[in-house]
């Protein structure tokens, strides 16, 4: 049932408010301000402490989501994080000693090469912590650990309301681990807190974007190549809003660290490929403006994606500007992931592809 949506895909995007108060819900004691994953969590509070490293692993999008988790984890806990995707954790001999916790994360609990990865993790002593939306699922039973994303089913080939959630529970995790490790003050934590209570309603907010995203979806949905650009944790959204549009779109896509462009890249730049550059991250928001000036000296049409405030600064450099609401600078995954879904379902529609099952792809990968 679409639910009045004419795919799966526009639905299970606009589920996302819910999908995150669900994975919010019954995990943050109110009274206290604090994250408690204690009902979930079996790790004693000492395991929690001993823990040197860890490693992430899992495949496309689920992949992406790790890939936030190691600059939520480094940032918020400092333990060194490591992310690869399954099917080259499982072949290539992880130094794995007593102390390395594996997490996998898996919309479906049913991916080979992920489950395989937790199976060889076990094998070399390690305990896995699995983030996965199935309960009962292959990845679910036998991981020594389970955080449950509370999504719901996702139908839609193309995955959206699980990788959100799976940063939401990712956030809980690093919080939950700082509050235990104590490398963070309460009222850190207290903060983080009111503003993952803000990002369902903030969500809602972006959703309104939908028809802006169409326009510009309709105006890209032409070119055969297309560049997303972003730092730090928007070169992580970047991957993710590039896995999105290739998949269903079928337009040929790169993201990249915007600072690396120069090394090469900027030679494939012209008036022929769109550039969506991502810059809401404060910290690194000056060197990302001279990179998105690099790309427009070279005619590249841009669209930049910022924070709410800056759109008037950006909009010298870029020829169209959307400006997601503010919150904590590792929160904005979870919010500037929105735009970019929306982009690619669009294109997807402007091309006539069938958005729901693009050609060639499953929604569950079962073999290797
Ligand atoms: O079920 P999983 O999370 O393990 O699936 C992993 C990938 O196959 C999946 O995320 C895939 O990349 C999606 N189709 C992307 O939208």
């Amino acid at each position: 049932d679409k639910g009045g949506y004419d795919h799966y895909m526009l639905k299970e995007i606009h589920e996302q408010p819910r999908a995150y108060r669900e994975t919010l819900n019954n995990r943050i004691d109110h009274e206290n301000q604090r994250v408690d994953l204690s009902k979930e969590i079996h790790l004693s509070e000492d395991e929690i402490r001993a823990i040197e490293k860890i490693h992430i692993v899992a495949c496309g999008t689920a992949y992406h989501a790790g890939l936030v988790g190691k600059y939520v984890i480094e940032n918020l806990v400092r333990i060194p994080v490591e992310v690869d995707v399954a099917s080259e954790y499982r072949y290539r001999n992880p130094i794995i000693t007593p102390n390395t916790l594996v997490m996998v994360i898996s919309q479906s609990g049913e991916t080979a090469d992920t489950l395989a990865a937790l199976r060889e993790a076990q094998k070399l002593g390690a305990k896995v912590l699995a983030i996965t939306n199935v309960n009962g699922s292959s990845v679910a039973r036998d991981a020594d650990e389970v955080l449950l994303t509370h999504a719901g089913p996702e139908i839609a080939v193309a995955s959206t309301k699980a990788y959100t959630a799976q940063l939401i529970t990712i956030y809980l995790w690093g919080l939950y681990l700082a509050q235990i490790r104590e490398t963070q003050s309460e009222e850190v934590i207290r903060q983080y807190i009111q503003a993952l209570s803000q990002l369902p309603t903030q969500v809602e907010k972006l959703l309104e974007f939908a028809p802006t995203m169409k326009q510009f979806a309709e105006r890209y949905a032409h070119y055969e190549d297309l560049f997303f650009i972003g730092r730090s944790l928007d070169y992580a959204v970047s991957l993710e809003g590039s896995l999105k549009l290739k998949e269903i779109s079928y337009i040929h896509s790169e993201a990249y660290p915007a600072g690396e462009l120069k090394h090469g890249t900027l030679a494939l730049i012209t008036n022929d490929v769109p550039v969506i550059a991502l810059a809401t991250q404060e910290d690194v928001y000056e060197k990302m403006v001279s990179n998105i000036k690099e790309v427009n000296a070279r005619e590249a049409y841009i669209l930049g994606i910022t924070l709410e405030g800056n759109e008037e600064g950006l909009s010298k450099s870029v020829n169209e500007v959307i400006a997601i609401p503010r919150t904590l600078p590792l929160l904005t995954p979870a919010l500037s992931v929105i735009p970019l879904q929306l982009l690619a379902y669009y294109a997807a529609l402007a091309r006539g592809n069938d958005v729901d099952k693009p050609r060639n792809l499953a929604k569950s990968v079962t073999v290797e």
